[in-house]
């Protein structure tokens, strides 16, 4: 991939790039819409990913290739504040460069990017996170900064925040930035703190993608937002001192139940209860002798209540997780992301093979007329500088 993008880089811009970055894409293993909620969550890194190339410009223009994506960009640093269209994928780079300034770093010149990625997007494995960390690692590799990893993972979540418009919480980007091969990412949201967890070693994860999304997903998204905004007003109005939904206690949901709408109740029932799921597996995984079947069932629970409480799955996403629950090598699945459609990831045995993984697809096309597209995902490091010109 890395030569491929100096390649596109090269025919696009006549020139070499100066500094190559790569992000990855992200599983996310269990912590469904707990991120914005002040809750943990656990994801993993994959194999996959955005390999960005950049050079400074001597004006101010800042313009884009994809190998992907036809439509190229051109853009000037002094026209950022006028965002692009939502349909094109210059919100990402150009929200990231906004981002950068918006935190105090003035750009004096602008950029040539060339892209090139190996995450299929619509899968639900944030692709645009892995570009977000991308640009980020590029660009900064060019000027004189002091931003940590958690503060680049910050800024480009704030650009998906405030530029691309998505209220998302801080998961994909955490999991890109902080990614690192053989481990899950464990996040803490509320104090956003970062750490890695060894994954039991023989163990693979999978995707299952449907190609079927919900037409409206990004406004159920912020639907759901909102929900448990509302949640988290009334919790408040009974534990004035917490901080976010997930502070409030566990064991007094039935009573917070009193107190709201059955509609508001069940987001918060799933959220409250789906942060307890995350610790309960990050203390399984921390055992010697890791029983998997037991940690997986945890996994295979957030899926159940993500359908039924948080209703954010589809009839697509359920058959797949029902499927998938039949091998007795597949230790857990479940919906993985925002959801609404989109992707389930299934955590296995090394025994699960291409031929099961084949079956599974078949017999989802035998009822849906189109077959899952299956990607065998590795875990993978976070972003990173692959490549520098070296300065003589
Ligand atoms: C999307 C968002 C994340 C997170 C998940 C659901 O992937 O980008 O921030 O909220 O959905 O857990």
């Amino acid at each position: 991939m890395i030569d491929q993008v100096r390649e596109l880089f090269r025919t696009s811009f006549g020139d070499e790039p100066t500094v190559i970055a790569q992000a990855p894409g992200r599983i996310e293993f269990v912590g469904n819409h707990t991120d914005y909620n002040g809750g943990d969550v656990l994801g993993v890194a994959v194999e996959q990913g955005i390999v960005l190339a950049v050079r400074k410009r001597t004006d101010r223009l800042v313009k884009g290739v994809s190998h992907s994506v036809e439509t190229a960009f051109e853009y000037s640093l002094d026209e950022l504040e006028t965002r692009p269209k939502e349909s094109s994928w210059s919100r990402y780079p150009l929200g990231v460069l906004w981002a950068i300034q918006d935190h105090g770093l003035v750009f004096e010149h602008g950029f040539d990017f060339a892209v090139v990625s190996n995450v299929p997007s619509g899968a639900g494995m944030s692709s645009s996170a892995a570009l977000e960390l991308a640009t980020a690692y590029a660009v900064l590799e060019e000027v004189i900064h002091e931003f940590s990893r958690k503060d680049i993972v910050r800024i480009c979540r704030y650009a998906e925040n405030h530029y691309v418009g998505v209220p998302c919480g801080i998961l994909d980007q955490g999991v890109s930035g902080f990614g690192k091969k053989d481990h899950l990412v464990s996040i803490d949201c509320k104090n956003e703190s970062f750490g890695n967890v060894p994954i039991p070693s023989g163990t693979h994860f999978w995707i299952f993608n449907t190609d079927v999304k919900h037409s409206l997903v990004d406004s159920l998204y912020s639907e759901r937002f909102s929900e448990c905004g509302e949640g988290f007003e009334v919790a408040k109005s009974l534990h004035p001192n917490i901080e976010c939904l997930v502070d409030y206690p566990l064991a007094e949901l039935d009573s917070l139940g009193e107190h709201l709408g059955s509609k508001p109740y069940r987001r918060v029932n799933h959220v409250l209860n789906e942060n307890q799921r995350v610790k309960d597996v990050v203390k399984l995984l921390g055992e010697p002798e890791v029983d998997l079947h037991l940690t997986g069932k945890f996994l295979f629970n957030s899926h159940a209540s993500s359908r039924d409480l948080f209703r954010n799955s589809t009839e697509e996403l359920d058959y797949l997780v029902s499927l998938l629950e039949g091998y007795d090598q597949v230790f857990g699945a479940r919906l993985t992301g925002g959801g609404f459609g989109g992707a389930a990831m299934a955590w296995t045995s090394a025994s699960f093979s291409e031929s099961d993984a084949n079956a599974v697809s078949s017999n989802y096309e035998r009822r849906f007329g189109h077959p899952a597209r299956i990607i065998h995902c590795e875990s993978g490091d976070g972003a990173h500088i692959a490549w520098k010109e070296s300065s003589l």
